[in-house]
């Protein structure tokens, strides 16, 4: 497993969480959690816990945030409530059989896994550590809304400022292939003129292979959404959203 240079050189992961705002999807998985009455919960790829951590702050949950990148556990542990969260470094082989209520995978996690095997395995673990009864939620792109076409300097080129001083960034697009798309991402600090090039490639499934692999594996789909609201997919969604059980 090759982890992505934007989860692991400490100026990147500190920019992390400006560049990943995200407040929709967090407010999805929190009413989730909060619908499923979810006291015991994993959080798969946490990252740097924005999550994590507000899935812990509720009273009586024991919140478990794995991540194999240990920059952004470390990130995460300085953060305000993480002394809530037990925080493991680990990829799925870590989470163990804990009959967890609900694990989740946010942010585009699920897309990581470049194998079938990687994938599944994963799947199997994630099913593994859950009670009967259980449930499994992540989300993934959807490939038809071909978000990578975005992915080019003119459209994402941003400056902005980091604690290592002003910072120049921009996407680019290296290969399409079905499925999979290999980009990169510039991160230029001015002070220094140093270009920290992150190589990274995402596993584009479609619906039907994610659900095929969620059942292969014994999981029954609950829902599928195409938005943060709980909404359908349609052909405009742009993210698909997995709930699905561990029956009995
Ligand atoms: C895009 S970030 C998402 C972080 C967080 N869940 C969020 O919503 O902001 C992807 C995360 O997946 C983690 N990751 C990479 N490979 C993984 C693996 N094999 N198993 C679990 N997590 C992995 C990375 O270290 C990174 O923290």
């Amino acid at each position: 497993m090759k982890l992505d240079q934007h989860y692991v050189d400490p100026r990147l992961v500190a920019l992390y969480d400006g560049n990943n705002p995200g407040a929709e999807d967090t407010e999805f998985y929190l009413q989730l959690a909060a619908d499923l009455e979810a006291s015991c919960i994993l959080d798969l790829g946490c990252g740097t816990g924005v999550l994590t951590r507000k899935l812990a702050a509720v009273a009586g949950r024991q919140v478990s945030g794995v991540d194999p990148a240990p920059s952004m556990l470390a990130h995460a542990r300085q953060q305000p409530g993480a002394e809530r969260v037990r925080w493991v470094e680990g990829n799925s082989s870590a989470l163990g059989t804990p009959g967890a209520d609900l694990a989740v995978m946010t942010g585009n996690v699920a897309q990581v896994f470049l194998d079938d095997a990687e994938w599944n395995g994963t799947l199997r673990h994630l099913h593994a550590a859950l009670r009967p009864g259980g449930h499994l939620a992540f989300d993934s792109r959807r490939p038809e809304a071909r978000a990578w076409e975005g992915w080019t300097r003119a459209a994402t080129h941003e400056r902005g400022d980091s604690i290592h001083g002003p910072l120049e960034s921009w996407l680019e697009v290296v290969d399409v292939q079905p499925g999979r798309v290999h980009f990169v991402g510039h991160n230029v600090f001015l002070q220094t003129g140093e270009n920290v090039v992150v190589d990274s490639e995402l596993r584009f499934h479609s619906q039907r292979e994610i659900a095929d692999s969620l059942e292969e594996v014994g999981f029954t789909i609950t829902d599928v959404y195409g938005d943060w609201q709980r909404g359908p997919v349609t052909s405009e969604s742009r993210v698909m959203v997995f709930v699905a059980g561990r029956g009995g």
